[in-house]
């Protein structure tokens, strides 16, 4: 890493990618006593406290790590190069994500043991959802709530008109088709609520009927493929505006979205995909013809062998998805031999990421 300095500015070379640091850019990193508060490292003071012309005054080396600025309002502080490098490429802290398909993926089962060390088990079902955007594990109690306890070691659960869990069964005046017992293709959840629930948790607790299986497609490897082989499909796709809806006796949910939402920087943010629960806004036909055409390239795809990866749920496994990156469907049951019955909830993205990087880092 190459440092180097004028009074304007901190010139910083990592990996061939340089870097020029305003000095207020540099000043709000200052964790001197008089900067921030000790304990919780936030700032002590407001923008207007700072001179708007601050200048960097002398930059000198102490060693590999670390380097210590003088600004020109006499304030000296010292920085880690290793966190500011961190900051500068954007890392999130978390595992790099693997987009995958039938091709390249890994499936793991992660059999938790009550008796051993909870955070050694967490870590690593943790690394693993954040590489494949959903995990399995297995060795639960399958009792009715054990998900409740297996989510609170995790995250705060986020209740829904649904309840704190939703009892996935068969009934015989469904408000869901996820409350039959026909197949579910390829889907996100809720793509009608605001803001749309991060992370299922799915746990059996009975599954003992013919067929039933579990479905889970990697949303971001689907998007990239449509990246890369059918530009205009994606395109279509990430700017089309839909509206999601759902309707019971007591509850009317509804939220414009798109199929592909991507970040300010063009990378893959969300995918919010229910095919009985979008109504496209108003176009003139031919653009209409368009996205109809591209929905459902999307929907072949999200249901083909290619991208469905299935397996079975057995009583005590539980099923993790990244709701915004994930869909995830049933093959249909038979209920009249055996049982079925999971129980879902939904915990939301930053817990899941704090508790994650709080392992790592311990
Ligand atoms: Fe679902």
């Amino acid at each position: 890493m190459k440092i180097d300095y004028d009074q304007n500015e901190v010139k910083i070379e990592i990996e061939g990618s340089v870097y020029n640091l305003h000095p207020l850019w540099i000043r709000e990193r200052s964790n001197e006593e008089n900067m921030v508060d000790q304990n919780s490292l936030q700032r002590l003071y407001d923008p207007e406290k700072l001179p708007v012309d601050l200048k960097i005054s002398d930059l000198t080396r102490i060693n590999k790590e670390k380097v210590r600025i003088k600004f020109s309002d006499d304030h000296t502080a010292e920085y880690c190069l290793k966190s500011l490098s961190k900051e500068l490429q954007r890392s999130k802290g978390l595992p790099e994500q693997i987009l995958w398909d039938n091709s390249n993926i890994e499936l793991k089962n992660f059999e938790f043991n009550y008796d051993e060390n909870e955070d050694d088990q967490l870590l690593k079902i943790l690394h693993y959802y954040h590489q494949y955007g959903f995990v399995l594990v297995s060795g639960l109690d399958p009792k009715d709530g054990e998900v409740i306890n297996f989510a609170n070691k995790i995250g705060y659960i986020r209740e829904t008109n649904f309840g704190k869990l939703f009892n996935v069964v068969s009934q015989k005046q469904p408000n869901d088709l996820a409350y039959t017992s026909i197949e579910l293709e390829s889907h996100t959840d809720n793509p009608y609520r605001k803001p749309v629930p991060s992370i299922q948790f799915l746990f059996c607790i009975e599954n003992s009927c013919e067929g039933g299986d579990s479905t889970v497609v990697d949303g971001f490897k689907v998007a990239s493929d449509l990246k890369n082989k059918k530009p205009e499909v994606f395109e279509t796709l990430s700017k089309t505006l839909i509206n999601f809806k759902f309707k019971d006796k007591d509850a009317v949910l509804e939220k414009t979205g798109k199929i592909i939402k991507l970040s300010e920087r063009g990378e893959l943010k969300q995918i919010k995909y229910s095919n009985r629960l979008d109504f496209v806004f108003y176009q003139q036909p031919d653009q209409l013809e368009k996205f109809y055409e591209s929905k459902r390239l999307m929907h072949e795809m999200i249901n083909s062998d290619k991208y469905v990866l299935k397996f079975h749920l057995d009583p005590g496994s539980l099923l993790i998805m990244n709701n915004y990156r994930t869909l995830h469907g049933r093959t249909s049951y038979n209920t009249a031999e055996g049982s079925r019955w999971l129980q879902g909830l939904y915990i939301d993205h930053d817990s899941a990421e704090s508790k994650y990087k709080l392992l790592a880092h311990e």
